[in-house]
């Protein structure tokens, strides 16, 4: 059975879902876009994940087409729709369609695009044996605060990736490690977990400040400042967080193993918070 999609007011089959081919956001890249967890039928964090749609949508001058309570109802019916249990919902906004010209468009509605992707991610076998990291230069643009459709730099750094036999890339500027390609990077030493300052030069993870939010639960403390490769080559453990990957160890980077290349107790830990958190909707809202 196809999936039933959202697209621009209406709920259709996969097939019969269109964009017009003047969207700005095939055109220009002129579009941000979301990623939501599904576990157990449950939205993760949907309201934090909205927030931050919001955020990005203010800082390109770009005006949502609903409001957010009717953006959780489209992620809901989606859900009931397609019977997800398990997985993501990728929403996108473009500055709609209109003949091609750099600067914004008057008068045109902004496109409105969500579907839903089964995927079994709380038992993944690599949450056991843990991922696949190599180290490529960050080549991104000067906002990646912002959750933008520009998707190229990260599209190249995963393809060689793939080709290198890893799951993930983590991108290296001015010295340090920015962030993987589309996760927020991590490292432990002792009872400490590391995480780089946010800025323009990196996204504010969701999954982050969910960390964040159960850290004394945890039993963790939070240095925030960045890293460079060798100190991760070096640390007792690393992982990453993102709404598609929850918390996962890295187990090598650039073909060294971390620690003795097996996941460690703090990335163990934090995921089984996690996942009972997730379970239930979140920690954020
Ligand atoms: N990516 N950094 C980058 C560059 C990302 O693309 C992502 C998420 C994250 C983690 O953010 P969050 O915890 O809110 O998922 C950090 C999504 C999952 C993607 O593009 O598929």
């Amino acid at each position: 059975m196809s999936r039933i999609v959202y697209v621009n007011g209406a709920y259709l089959p996969e097939e019969e879902a269109t964009i017009s081919i003047f969207d700005r956001g095939f055109i220009f890249g002129d579009g941000i876009y979301e990623v939501s967890a599904v576990l157990g039928g449950k939205l993760v964090d949907c309201e934090a994940h909205l927030a931050r749609l919001e955020r990005s949508a203010g800082e390109i001058g770009l005006e949502l087409p609903c409001s957010r309570a009717e953006l959780v109802a489209i992620h809901q019916e989606l859900i009931s729709r397609n019977n997800l249990d398990e997985g993501s919902i990728y929403l996108q906004v473009s500055r709609g369609a209109a003949d091609r010209d750099f600067p914004f468009p008057k008068g045109v509605k902004a496109s409105l695009v969500l579907f839903t992707q089964a995927r079994q991610f709380a038992n993944t076998p690599l949450a056991k044996t843990g991922i696949k990291v190599v180290s490529t230069p960050d080549l991104r643009w000067a906002r990646r605060d912002i959750k933008s459709v520009n998707l190229l730099a990260p599209v190249l750094a995963k393809q060689f990736a793939a080709e290198n036999g890893a799951q993930e890339a983590w991108m290296i500027e001015d010295g340090v490690v920015t962030e993987g390609a589309s996760s927020t990077a991590w490292i432990v030493k002792g009872k400490t977990l590391i995480s780089r300052p946010l800025s323009h030069k990196v996204l504010p993870g969701i999954t982050r400040t969910a960390v964040l939010a159960f850290l004394a639960e945890s039993g963790f403390t939070f240095e925030e400042r960045e890293f460079t490769l060798e100190e991760a080559l070096d640390a007792e453990e690393a992982f990453i967080t993102s709404a598609t990957s929850l918390v996962m160890p890295v187990t090598t980077i650039d073909g060294h193993s971390i620690h003795n290349g097996a996941p460690g107790p703090a990335t163990i830990r934090l995921r089984e918070i996690y996942l009972d958190h997730a379970r239930k909707g979140g920690v954020l809202g």
